[in-house]
């Protein structure tokens, strides 16, 4: 080897090992491309600019923070594999992902099995969490969200409500269940129900079916690339229920397709980037200088959570050690988190209050907010 080149290359590698050895890795799975990308790159974005601004503050315990993202294209399959890789080879000491949770729920008993501790940003199926003690999340469950809406419903006078579930979604599944047991024990009546796939285009069939039976709302617990869709053809077949869902509704496209045809729907959800509190605003603000003309949503500022949370919990165990770590996230209290105060309960699940929105003119709106 030429003399001259030699002591750069060992240089080169030094610093590669200084590196290495200086940071600690954080291994990130998420949807960012395929059917609910806008899942994906929110919660990456969000997650991304707390690791930014940790390691700008000087790391955690002395290291820099590394982020190991891998996409797991909206399939399924695929985050069994990716964190089954990002353990492995990788060797992360924590894994945050998914916002989907039938994408969560597949990677979780992989993480439990391996004691790495795994931190959902925004999944809200019970399931979850109840896979083991190593997996947490900072978002609530959908028996929360789905009564949050039922008792909406009930509250606004409206007893026939009609169902249109994603039957390939554990959320949709689960958020439809919770909502009726809630609703159907407090004098509402489901009149008919409806099934879809996720990645349908045509939902006409059901919607017809559910027109026919004359209710009073209809509730779609779907992910925005469907709903904008559904949207879309209700209003095509004349229906003038106002339509009803959950945080799986947001998504950068849902009001791009679906125009002004979901006016008069309602959603829950976590946040609400127009919250005159400072630091919903602050973090808006700082999301925007990061990521020129992007506003955060529900997932980005979930996501900014998790990153947030795990850190914290570091710096507190002292250690990235498994079972220490495990222990300090499962401590996390009065978290003050873009979402709200955070707390894990026993179940490593979060309390907060949801947010309801009203669609007007094509955009969202403030309805109210509900505490736990
Ligand atoms: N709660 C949804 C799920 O569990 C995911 C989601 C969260 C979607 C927040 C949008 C906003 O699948």
């Amino acid at each position: 080897m030429p003399r001259l080149i030699f002591p750069f290359f060992s240089l080169f590698f030094l610093s590669l090992a200084v590196f290495a050895q200086d940071t600690i890795k954080v291994g990130e799975f998420a949807s960012l491309t395929g059917g609910t990308a806008s899942f994906g790159q929110a919660s990456h974005k969000g997650t991304l600019l707390a690791i930014e601004e940790l390691n700008a503050a000087g790391g955690v315990l002395g290291k820099k923070l590394q982020l190991i993202t891998e996409d797991d294209q909206s399939q399924a399959g695929q985050p069994a594999t990716i964190v089954q890789k990002l353990i492995a080879q990788d060797k992360v000491v924590a894994i945050l992902g998914e916002v989907a949770s039938s994408k969560s729920l597949e990677a979780a008993p992989i993480c439990q099995q391996n004691k790495i501790p795994m931190i959902s940003p925004a999944s809200t199926n019970p399931k979850v969490t109840e896979t083991g003690d190593y997996i947490f999340r900072v978002c609530f469950i959908d028996p929360f969200q789905g009564t949050v809406m039922a008792k909406f419903a009930l509250s606004k006078g409206w007893k026939r409500v009609a169902l249109l579930t994603d039957v390939k979604q554990d959320y949709s599944i689960g958020l439809a269940e919770f909502f009726v047991k809630y609703f159907t024990t407090h004098g509402g009546e489901i009149v008919k129900e409806q099934k879809f796939s996720s990645g349908d285009k045509d939902f006409k069939p059901q919607l017809t079916s559910l027109k026919a039976a004359k209710p009073d709302a209809i509730f779609i617990p779907g992910y925005y690339g469907e709903v904008a869709l559904i949207g879309k053809q209700a209003v095509l077949l004349g229906i003038k229920a106002p339509l009803l869902g959950g945080d799986g509704w947001i998504g950068e496209s849902l009001l791009k397709v679906a125009g002004k045809s979901l006016d008069g729907s309602y959603v829950s959800t976590h946040f609400f980037d127009q919250d005159p509190n400072p630091v919903v605003q602050t973090f808006v603000q700082k999301y925007r200088a990061r990521y020129p003309g992007e506003t955060p949503d529900d997932m980005a500022a979930l996501g900014y959570d998790s990153a947030m949370i795990l850190a914290a919990a570091m710096q507190r165990a002292g250690t990235t050690d498994s079972a220490a770590l495990r222990d300090a996230i499962a401590a996390t209290k009065n978290h003050a988190g873009i979402t709200g105060s955070i707390t894990l309960d026993e179940k490593r699940n979060a309390s907060k209050s949801a947010v309801i929105l009203t669609i007007e003119n094509g955009a969202f709106k403030f309805e109210q907010s509900v505490a736990p």
